[in-house]
């Protein structure tokens, strides 16, 4: 009897969490958790390869002043460089240097820093439906975020953060109409994307941005990667169903890691300086939590699963002992017997 009670008790339970998780947010979660068992697949033939594209991974056969038009190819993505720096504190000297690296190698190109007076303008006046949210972000490192999706939606171009140093033009690149680097262990890294201006992927990813927005209680860097960062562009890229121009650069198979910008990395396109767009305090702070919150959120899946196989369990063992009572009251008499006469 006890252990009846117990059933019930565990099934009201586990009803009751399921409605709080509403529709939306359980496919939410699907999509966001799935990523790492479905990027092989989906980026398998948008990834750059010298076979398909006659595309030299390496660079080194481009000359400095390579030029895609005098190639014969048409540009898809207009010569633009964006960098966005956000918050009270001036970049670091490093960053500044990196970026006057990138500016050297791109001299040529329409510049466009974007900082805490011109931001805030752009989306109020392009994204005005998104402006509130945008500025209601709890950190700064969300702002950058879909800043960069924003700026290359309307003006196209290459957005890079503030911590890549160029080591050449990215100039070949503009034949594609999307490029960003692979990431380790799946998806694709923002730190670097190039996008035609009015991109069908980069509109997409601006506009799932309210339905992403939801801040994990203690899990800042969860918080960041779902909401914005490469974890959610790389699952909106999943989503999309036609992905053949959306190009990842990843390496050649002998070094598919080639072109990856994790940590402190020397790219035949960048060095990079090794810490990303998390460049204030409570970003490194944020950062240095990431170990720990992705475990925490594994054990939470495992448990949630735990929790449908339970839930699966006590429904199908409930069945069982009604079924069964069935049948025995049946044996007892072959006249009609009111069912649950004992009670
Ligand atoms: C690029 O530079 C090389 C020499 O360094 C020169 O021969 C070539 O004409 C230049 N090409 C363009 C498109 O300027
Ligand atoms: C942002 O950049 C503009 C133009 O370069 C400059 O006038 C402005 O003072 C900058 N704002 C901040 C907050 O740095
Ligand atoms: C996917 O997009 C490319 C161009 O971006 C187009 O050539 C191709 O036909 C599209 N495929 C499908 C199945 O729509």
């Amino acid at each position: 009897m006890a252990r009846g009670r117990l059933r019930v008790f565990l099934v009201l339970l586990l009803l009751f969490i399921l409605a709080c998780l509403s529709a939306s947010s359980v496919q939410r979660l699907y999509y966001l958790f799935r990523l790492p068992f479905v990027w092989r697949k989906s980026s398998a033939y948008a990834t750059i390869s010298q076979e398909r594209d006659h595309f030299d991974l390496t660079f080194s056969s481009f000359p400095a002043n390579y030029s895609t038009e005098d190639a014969g190819l048409r540009p898809l993505i207009p010569a633009k460089l964006h960098h966005i720096h956000l918050g009270p504190n001036p970049p670091a000297q490093e960053w500044l240097t990196a970026r006057a690296d990138c500016l050297k190698h791109h001299d040529s190109w329409e510049t466009f820093l974007w900082n805490d007076t011109n931001a805030p303008q752009f989306v109020e006046e392009h994204y005005p439906h998104l402006y509130d949210m945008w500025k209601s972000y709890p950190f700064m490192v969300q702002r950058v975020d879909a800043l960069r999706y924003m700026a290359l939606d309307k003006y196209g171009g290459a957005v890079l953060d503030f911590d890549l140093a160029c080591k050449r033009s990215l100039e070949p690149l503009r034949r594609f109409e999307f490029v960003a680097p692979a990431a380790h262990p799946s998806g694709f890294s923002i730190g670097m994307m190039l996008a035609s201006p009015n991109n069908t992927f980069v509109k997409s990813m601006i506009e799932s941005l309210p339905i992403f927005n939801h801040i994990w209680p203690l899990l800042p860097y969860v918080t960041v990667m779902f909401s914005t960062g490469c974890h959610y562009a790389s699952t909106v890229y999943t989503l999309q169903t036609n992905r053949s121009s959306l190009r990842i650069l990843s390496g050649t198979s002998d070094n598919p890691s080639m072109h990856m910008l994790n940590g402190f990395v020397n790219t035949p396109l960048f060095r990079h300086l090794g810490s990303s767009s998390w460049h204030t305090k409570d970003a490194r702070l944020i950062l240095l939590l990431k170990n720990v919150e992705l475990k925490l959120v594994f054990v939470a899946a495992v448990m949630i699963f735990g929790f449908f196989a339970l839930l699966v369990w006590c429904i199908r063992s409930a069945r069982h002992r009604l079924s069964t009572r069935d049948v025995e009251s049946h044996l007892q008499s072959p006249l009609v017997k009111p069912l649950f006469k004992d009670t």
